[in-house]
């Protein structure tokens, strides 16, 4: 699974659109029933309003009536070769990420000669969640 999750996520790096960082980013949601959604990052002349990968797969994944996840891997693309330290998720979508997801949460960042495996929990410890209502 992992493999496709790779192929999936570079895939989708591919179709970002990033004229101004010209950093591709590319994710790939598993669900809980097999589905893989994709994602990149989207940005805009206001830089505020870029949208990253991650926050793209949930936002289709999401509005497709998918609500169940179990992993997600990113890469990160300059030129068209895969970073030697893709990105890590950003702080709002780690924030996006802990609406729907629990701490155990896997999440895979791709880099040239590694695959680092991160769990929702330690990369936004104490968190604030839907649990808090
Ligand atoms: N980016 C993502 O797509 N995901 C992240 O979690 C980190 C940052 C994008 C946003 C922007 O288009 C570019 O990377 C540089 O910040």
């Amino acid at each position: 699974m992992i493999e496709k999750l790779k192929q999936i996520a570079v895939n989708a790096a591919k179709g970002s659109y990033a004229p101004y960082s010209k950093c591709c980013v590319g994710a790939a949601l598993l669900c809980k029933n097999g589905e893989v959604f994709s994602g990149c990052n989207i940005e805009n002349a206001s830089f505020s309003l870029t949208n990253c990968a991650e926050r793209t797969a949930f936002f289709k994944a999401i509005s497709s009536g998918q609500k169940d996840f179990s992993e997600i891997l990113i890469v990160t693309l300059k030129d068209g070769e895969i970073l030697e330290n893709s990105f890590a998720p950003c702080g709002a979508c780690r924030q996006v990420m802990r609406e729907f997801c629990s701490d155990d949460f896997k999440i895979h960042v791709l880099s040239k000669n590694s695959l680092k495996t991160f769990t929702l929990g330690e990369l936004l410890p104490q968190s604030f969640s839907p649990e808090n209502f």
